[in-house]
């Protein structure tokens, strides 16, 4: 399994008020599945993400990704595992301001030190994704969608156990959107990656993918 959740839930408090964003979450991902979450604006799919991509912790319930489960990771435990097993394309979540895109694209590899080729590989990644152009630019310099595809191309970069994409498309045209969806595919089936991904673009759906739908904090379908 990439990912066994087990009654997770997650318990905002804002202004002495609690916000239970999952209510009791089960769920078992099979490695190399590909699985959209799916389902209404406030139900829990980026929490669900946030839990899963090691950034946040459950209020209670446990999650294991790749094999460790998650709730018994120190801090900096759970950082080094973010670094060495998930990539990350969300919209919160994306660059570092002061560097450029490639330099935003080698990040996760700083702290190990770049092995030669990374920063041609980078800049070829950033090309694929369609960013050639765009190289030495800033994110304050990019589009909504040209940053999501510098995270797109860092993402493929790192070659992730379990790639998390949250509305990747979202600030995309639809032909841009689809081919990221191409590279992402790419990823999950030449490399191996799991992918789960939060999109209100189901026609991106394929036979064999999972399709979880989350209303109100829980799942209410799981197919
Ligand atoms: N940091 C936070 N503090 C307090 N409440 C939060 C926090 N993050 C999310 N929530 C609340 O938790 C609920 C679930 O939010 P979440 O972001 O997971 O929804 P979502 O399904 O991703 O929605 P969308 O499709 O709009 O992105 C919402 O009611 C939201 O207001
Ligand atoms: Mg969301």
């Amino acid at each position: 399994m990439i990912l066994r959740a087990t009654d997770l839930k997650k318990t905002y408090t804002i202004g002495g008020r609690p916000v239970e964003a999952l209510r009791g979450v089960s769920l078992e991902l099979a490695d190399r599945s590909f699985t959209f979450v799916v389902g209404p604006s406030g139900s829990g799919k980026s929490t669900l993400m946030h839990l899963a991509g090691a950034l946040d912790r459950p209020t209670s319930g446990t999650i294991e990704v790749a094999g460790k489960d998650l709730t018994a990771l120190t801090d900096d435990q759970l950082s080094e595992f973010r670094r060495e097993k998930l990539g990350f394309v969300f919209q919160a979540f994306n660059l570092i301001g002061n560097l450029d895109a490639v330099e935003n694209v080698l990040v996760p590899f700083y702290a190990k030190g770049l092995a030669p080729g990374m920063r041609a590989k980078a800049k070829e990644l950033l090309g694929r994704v369609g960013l050639a152009e765009r190289l030495d630019h800033r994110p304050k310099q990019l589009s909504g969608g040209e940053q999501q595809r510098v995270a797109i191309a860092r993402a493929l970069l790192k070659d992730p156990a379990l790639l998390l994409a949250d509305e990747p498309t979202g600030e995309l045209d639809s032909k841009t959107g689809a081919e990221i969806f191409a590279l992402v595919r790419s990823l999950h089936r030449e490399r191996g990656a799991s992918v789960v991904v939060v999109t209100h673009d189901t026609r991106f759906i394929e036979p064999g993918d999972r399709v979880v739908r989350i209303e109100d904090g829980k799942l209410v379908e799981n197919s």
